[in-house]
């Protein structure tokens, strides 16, 4: 094959195991339409993982035990499924006549997709199937992954080999195409936009028949598993394409022209998702240029879409890219609240807003963006960021689960509290329902899918929190664990150990207190502690001899009062400021006094020895899983984490002589720094 499953892979079950759940696994009874996909499941992983033939009928059974799976509407008998909605499954077992039956059961063919992979993970898990009694819905309306993928096979900020769905401007479907469906909707995701959000020349002509034809084979693959395709376009395409001198969204032509497009998209691609569009942002045109509004803007794609159900993703990742760095008023922080504030109420219901998490761009910590909470009538998506930019490029281990549910987690108090990030994208308080949750893609073709083995759980991770924001993290990561490496004890600590603390211990010798940007410009890997100073992107942290830091306060560019209180007055405190944002929201001196005594210098130091040091423990902590370990898989990782103590002392010294050279300030502990 080429390629691992991931937490797909149906390994062989304990001889106990397979001796308390075979018998279920015998037999399958299909009321009605079952959909091809849940029979190939299971029989997959019957055989497979329990060594049974599951065999198919499609009426009740005399059987003890056995899997019956129907739409809703196609069971003779009476289910209350007054709270489920069109993607939400049942699983219950039943006494029908003298058998045991556990009846899977939904709306819709996804719901029963949904429900099969549950009933394959309960099992893989080792759960109780005699008394199950399953409603789950997912709580968020879109679960998205943005690919961002380009017509050459490569992929934008991609750390895992080359695209899987283009190459060399063909379009790829093949084998792999349907294991990724799998996998995706293993986890529950409902929607791929698969090109990049830079929409170049060539990803231009996507939009026509040629492509169109190709794009169908992809979508008809991804239909089975309950995902829709979406795409990015350029909002310029009418005069590359269609020979307009124009894209004013308010000229007829122009409007005339994305009308006809999108009718022949669907002619294709009949449950076509939408457009995802990066309008006015990094060089990339929009309405601005035409004088016109966002809304104006999206409106007018997105009525081009309405008749079909289809949706307008539009960007929040809107900032002035071309700054002064001696322009000290501009705050980039500020730039998607200022843009997007003002249009609150003013777009379509079936455009959807789609926010970085944070006010800046992916660094490893930033304050939720304070646009969250601000539009109170407009649908909301939040951007997550998967693939490892800023935070190792699948090189350093760094799991984000544990900073993605502190942003879910974020209360905004825009009803008051209890407003969390998770309640607003859920529409639960601004019963806004289009809402969503996307994430910037980490895959690509290498045979592990995400380059770094242990990034496979971000994925995993991300697809459960898009589903379910309330899951709990320790949860997901001892699920992901088992499904992908078995029940091992010292497996499922010492990698649960490293995942959890992994984030921290990157923020620890890179860039903590919410500094950011301290990286190679371009290819963002790597120290550079004035890499983005000097620069046009409104990234600088204004280091002197003194003082570091921007004064984002009320005194200062005034970015703390885009939040709504009481965060306002927290941030804007520096007593009350949460130390590990102190410095993305305060100005301050060295010496400054942290609440644990320590000065800001020398907690920069030791936060960075600390940081090496817990990668010298996740290394010794992967050591011990050999043997436990499939061995390819722990030569990989174990490669990756030499690689990673090796770049985390060089970020180390790097950041702690930059420091030092700027102060003059020792270390107190008298530890290595370069003078
Ligand atoms: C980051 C990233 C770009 C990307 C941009 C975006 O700045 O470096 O590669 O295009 O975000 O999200 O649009």
């Amino acid at each position: 094959m080429g390629y691992s499953m991931c937490w797909l892979e149906y390994e062989k079950l304990s001889k106990k195991e397979v001796e308390r759940y075979s018998e279920w696994f015998e037999s399958l009874a299909m009321l009605g339409d079952v959909p091809k996909e849940v029979v190939e499941e299971l029989k997959k992983f019957a055989r497979e993982s329990l060594g049974v033939q599951l065999r198919t009928f499609t009426r009740f059974l005399k059987k003890k035990r056995y899997i019956l799976v129907g739409l809703l509407n196609s069971l003779p008998f009476d289910l209350d499924a007054s709270e489920q909605k069109p993607e939400g499954f049942v699983l219950k077992t039943l006494k029908v006549g003298n058998s045991s039956v556990i009846v899977l059961t939904g709306k819709t063919r996804a719901s029963l997709v949904y429900g099969t992979y549950e009933l394959i993970k309960r099992v893989r898990l080792g759960e109780d199937l005699e008394s199950l009694d399953v409603l789950e819905n997912p709580k968020v309306r879109f679960r998205m992954l943005n690919h961002w993928d380009n017509l050459d096979g490569s992929v934008e900020r991609g750390y895992a080999g080359n695209s899987i769905f283009f190459k060399e401007n063909e379009v790829i479907v093949n084998e792999r195409t349907k294991d990724y469906a799998r996998l995706l909707a293993s986890i529950g995701i409902n929607g791929v936009v698969l090109n990049n959000v830079n929409v170049k020349k060539k990803e231009l002509h996507l939009l026509e028949p040629a492509y169109l034809e190709k794009l169908k084979k992809l979508a008809d693959v991804f239909r089975r598993y309950g995902i829709r395709v979406f795409l990015s376009v350029n909002f310029a395409s009418p005069m590359h394409l269609g020979g307009l001198e124009t894209a004013d969204p308010l000229d007829k032509r122009v409007f005339e022209w994305w009308k006809k497009k999108v009718e022949e998209i669907y002619d294709y691609i009949p449950d076509f998702g939408g457009f995802l569009v990066k309008a006015d942002s990094e060089f990339n045109p929009g309405p601005h240029m035409f004088g016109r509004t966002h809304a104006e803007g999206a409106n007018m794609l997105a009525r081009a879409l309405a008749p079909f159900e289809g949706y307008v993703i539009w960007r929040a990742f809107v900032y002035n890219c071309m700054q002064d760095w001696r322009d000290y008023k501009t705050d980039r922080a500020k730039a998607a609240y200022e843009n997007f504030k003002p249009l609150d109420g003013q777009f379509d219901e079936n455009v959807i807003v789609q926010i970085k998490y944070g006010p800046m761009d992916f660094q490893v910590r930033e304050p939720v963006s304070p646009l969250f909470g601000a539009l109170e009538r407009t649908n909301q998506m939040l951007e997550l960021q998967i693939t490892q930019e800023y935070t190792g490029q699948q090189i350093h281990l760094c799991y984000l689960g544990t900073l993605w549910k502190e942003i879910l987690d974020f209360d905004t108090f825009a009803k008051g509290r209890g407003s969390f990030v998770k309640r607003i994208v859920d529409g639960t308080i601004f019963g806004m329902e289009n809402g969503g949750i996307a994430g910037v893609s980490n895959v690509g073709d290498s045979e592990n899918w995400t380059g770094h083995d242990l990034a496979q759980a971000n994925l995993y991770t991300f697809g459960r929190l898009a589903w379910n924001p309330d899951e709990e993290i320790e949860k997901v990561v001892k699920e992901w664990i088992v499904l992908t490496f078995g029940k091992k004890e010292k497996v499922l600590e010492n990698v649960s150990y490293m995942l959890l603390k992994s984030h921290r211990a990157y923020e620890k010798y890179t860039t903590p207190f919410g500094l950011g940007w301290m990286v190679n410009p371009g290819h963002h890997y790597g120290p550079n502690p004035e890499g983005y100073e000097y620069s046009r992107w409104g990234t600088y942290h204004r280091a002197n001899w003194e003082a570091i830091g921007v004064d984002r306060t009320s005194r200062g560019t005034g970015f703390t009062l885009q939040y709504r209180s009481p965060w306002r007055e927290i941030f804007d405190d520096v007593n009350t400021c949460p130390e590990d944002l102190i410095l993305f929201f305060h100005r301050l001196p060295y010496t400054f006094k942290l609440k644990s005594g320590k000065t800001l210098i020398q907690a920069m130091y030791d936060l960075h020895f600390e940081g090496v040091e817990e990668v010298e423990d996740f290394l010794r902590k992967w050591e011990e899983l050999e043997g436990l370990i499939d061995q390819r898989v722990h030569e990989r990782v174990r490669e990756r984490l030499r690689m990673q103590l090796e770049h985390a002392k060089e970020w180390r010294d790097v950041i702690n002589t930059y420091f030092f050279r700027r102060t003059g300030i020792p270390d107190e502990k008298g530890r290595r720094i370069y003078p």
